[in-house]
């Protein structure tokens, strides 16, 4: 019997252009260098043609533990085995619960969701339910999904016009964009005037504590903390990336501020969808289902998958390998010698390159100053930090080119000599490049 040949690439590419317009996220690697995956194991991911990969984009960063743990692939499978969804409570979902208020600072009880965009929307909801104000104000540059709200001034291709926001997708209905206010990250000043002269009307700051890979200046979180107590605004800190990944507490622990309501997705869970909000209990309250009954006001919130047992399981595996000693002291330790490496490659060839983040939060950028804000950001070399992404990915990296990069305590240190010289290999193309445009 003759064997059907397995579909390669070049024909899975052609299915997936006619089916899904070519993507399943936002997430495109050019045609000559896409990419699909067929599996992955630890620190690496194979494509279908059998090429594997040091992975760096980790799903877009749940998988800090990396791809199919042992323990998270044991506890989906018992789960599963015991039935996969039921829309009520489970035991896994009240003990994923527990385990994240005995984790994070802010955390008096928690409401769960399935992606991080639902549990940002739903954050601002009940920071207006709670205030009675309507407006919020969010950083340029800062990504918390993709609801209506938070597509203002996230990716702007120019610097905004402060504290008007532009809509990042089309599709926003501009009354929206009237109600988010729009400041710069890292501007104390800025923003304490924006602050001032809309008390009245904010319900909310939201902030990632570490923007993308752009850590905050010292005292600004704090200032963000002081100011927003004085004028009864929340604060909100979106720790879907930073959650469970600077510290087992998150950012509110690594950079000791505690914000009024805090949303969870991503290392969470470890590659299974659910999100989290967590905040103070009186807030909280606010989503009780049972007050609407009672005549009181609700900050409605439900989905049909909200707390699925499945994800709650790998939630629990995931936190459960989390809290054992040295964890994050050698996701810092590695991601330390991927810094250090990577600044002495490009520096004994001359290149202005920075990298900015924190800890396992990494982002490459082609500049001469390490940038504060959006705007030193849109400065950069963009162009040549995607043209370091696909020379890596040519080479056995898989990168989300000009993006950040993730680590997971799955990446061993052979791994990162082994991307190190990768990276000297794709600087040098990056080098031969700018020498042949200077010579044309
Ligand atoms: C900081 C932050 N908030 C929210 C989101 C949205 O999460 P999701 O993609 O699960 O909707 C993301 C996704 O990348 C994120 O990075």
């Amino acid at each position: 019997m003759t064997k059907t040949p397995k579909a390669t690439r070049t024909e899975w590419l052609r299915r997936a252009r006619e089916a899904l317009g070519g993507a399943v996220t936002s997430f495109v690697l050019p045609e000559s260098h896409a990419i699909v995956l067929s599996h992955g194991l630890g620190s690496r991911v194979v494509d279908v043609d059998g090429r594997d990969y040091i992975d760096y984009v980790l799903g877009s960063g749940p998988l800090i533990l990396g791809h199919a743990h042992p323990a998270i692939v044991e506890a989906v499978s018992r789960q599963a085995a015991l039935g996969s969804t039921f829309y009520t409570l489970t035991p896994a979902a009240i003990e994923l619960a527990e385990e994240i208020i005995r984790a994070v600072p802010c955390a008096e009880q928690i409401k769960f969701v399935s992606t991080g965009t639902e549990a940002t929307f739903h954050a601002l909801r009940i920071a207006r339910a709670y205030t009675g104000r309507t407006k919020i104000l969010k950083f340029e540059g800062a990504f918390h999904g993709v609801h209506d709200y938070a597509l203002i001034s996230a990716f702007p291709a120019v610097p905004s016009d402060l504290p008007k926001g532009q809509p990042d997708s089309a599709g926003i209905p501009p009354q929206v964009a009237e109600t988010v206010l729009v400041s710069r990250w890292n501007d104390l000043d800025v923003t304490r005037a924006l602050i001032e002269q809309h008390a009245e009307e904010l319900a909310a700051v939201i902030c990632e504590p570490l923007q993308r890979a752009l850590p905050p200046a010292p005292g600004f979180l704090n200032g963000l903390r002081e100011l927003t107590e004085r004028y009864g605004i929340l604060l909100i800190f979106d720790e879907v990336v930073t959650g469970f990944r600077l510290a087992y507490g998150g950012a509110q622990e690594r950079y000791g501020v505690v914000p009024d309501l805090a949303t969870f997705g991503k290392a969470l869970s470890g590659g299974y969808p659910l999100a989290a909000i967590a905040g103070r209990r009186e807030i909280m309250a606010l989503t009780d289902p049972t007050r609407r009954s009672r005549g009181e006001p609700v900050a409605h919130l439900s989905g049909t998958l909200n707390g699925n047992p499945l994800a709650a399981a790998a939630g629990l595996a995931t936190l459960h390998v989390l809290r054992q000693p040295g964890v994050y002291d050698y996701l810092y330790r590695i991601s330390e010698q991927l810094r250090t490496g990577l600044r002495e490659l490009a520096a004994a060839r001359g290149i202005p390159l920075q990298v900015i983040g924190e800890g396992p939060v990494l982002q490459i950028v082609f500049a001469e100053e390490e940038p504060r804000d959006y705007a030193a950001l849109l400065r950069a070399d963009r162009e040549r930090a995607v043209r370091f992404g696909l020379a890596c990915l040519e080479r056995g990296l898989f990168v989300n080119p000009g993006e950040k990069l993730y680590l997971s305590l799955a990446h061993s240190e052979a791994d990162i000599a082994r991307t190190l010289e990768i990276f000297s290999a794709a600087l040098d193309t990056v080098l031969s490049d700018a020498n042949a445009t200077a010579s044309d």
